[in-house]
């Protein structure tokens, strides 16, 4: 049986709300009249006034860092014994310098907030859905998830996790009526690249960045008509293709001229 819709309705939770593809995700969820809970670590009255402008139906905030089990908690107990009609899992973000080069705590954030918070709220979300058989998530990976990433090591990896889960988390729901969809974004015109410290890279200095607004439509849609994934933007699905198909070293050098900071370039033997 078709598992595609038209619009969503009820209730959207969307993470990583405050700037970016996420709000861009959450105007789309409030033009379609859904009731919204949006979470950030950061401030949230932007994306509070554009959905409440793009006509959700109501708008509750929860300020929370999904990289810590109190934070998962505060977003978990703001949803309540509510059913959630969608889930848009959203929420992450980068960290420059080599590996050996950075900062633990901020390794441990990476992973703890693309990684095991994204897992643990979509874990308790989606026990719901399957047990009332009704739901949608969508998952925000990236196309950095198909390639080894030097200079964003840690990032590329939990991309490839997210990936890898969606799909699988997907078919363990076939015979259900609850729908996962991945996102896969490329170098989008985001926030995403200052706070990873990006913006010396060739990615970030990129003047083909993509709009948010198109990326985030392409993963709506895409959760609307139950595919399984969707690389939004015809170079991007380039990009994956090859990255899949090439030799993983040659993929290596390819991003780390992407990611690796100009300045540092410049100091490299040629
Ligand atoms: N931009 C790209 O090139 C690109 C490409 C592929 C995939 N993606 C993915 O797209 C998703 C959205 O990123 P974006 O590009 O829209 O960047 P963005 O503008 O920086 O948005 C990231 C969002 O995630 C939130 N967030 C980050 N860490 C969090 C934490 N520990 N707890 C709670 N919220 C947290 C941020 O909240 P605050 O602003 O409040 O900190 C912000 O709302 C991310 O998963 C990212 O990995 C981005």
């Amino acid at each position: 049986m078709s598992r595609k819709i038209d619009k969503l309705n009820g209730l959207a939770v969307i993470t990583g709300a405050s700037s970016g593809i996420g709000l861009e995700l959450t105007k789309l969820a409030a033009a379609d009249g859904c009731a919204l809970i949006l979470s950030a670590d950061t401030d949230l009255t932007e994306a509070e006034r554009a959905a409440k402008d793009a006509g959700a139906a109501s708008v509750e905030t929860v300020q929370c860092d999904l990289a810590t089990e109190r934070g998962v908690a505060a977003l978990l107990d703001a949803i309540g014994k509510r059913e959630v009609d969608a889930l848009f899992a959203n929420a992450g973000h980068g960290g420059d310098v080599a590996f050996l080069d950075q900062d633990w705590q901020e390794v441990e954030h990476i992973i703890a907030t693309n990684v095991s918070g994204t897992v643990r709220l979509i874990q308790d979300v989606g026990r719901a859905m399957r047990a009332r058989n009704r739901g949608r998530i969508l998952i925000t990976g990236s196309i950095a998830g198909h390639m080894p990433g030097p200079f964003q090591l840690v990032y590329n990896s939990t991309k490839a996790f997210m990936n890898d889960f969606s799909v699988g988390l997907r078919n363990e729901l076939k015979d259900t009526d609850v729908v996962v969809t991945c996102l896969q974004p490329g170098v989008t015109d985001t926030n995403f690249f200052q706070r990873a410290h990006m913006l010396d890279s060739q990615a970030s200095k990129s003047d083909s960045k993509d709009d948010p607004a198109k990326v985030a439509k392409d993963g709506y849609q895409a959760l609307l008509a139950d595919d399984d994934l969707v690389v939004s933007g015809f170079m991007n699905k380039m990009q994956a293709m090859f990255a899949d198909v090439l030799p993983d070293s040659v993929v290596a050098q390819m991003h780390r001229k992407l990611a690796e900071p100009e300045s540092r370039k410049e100091n490299e033997p040629a």
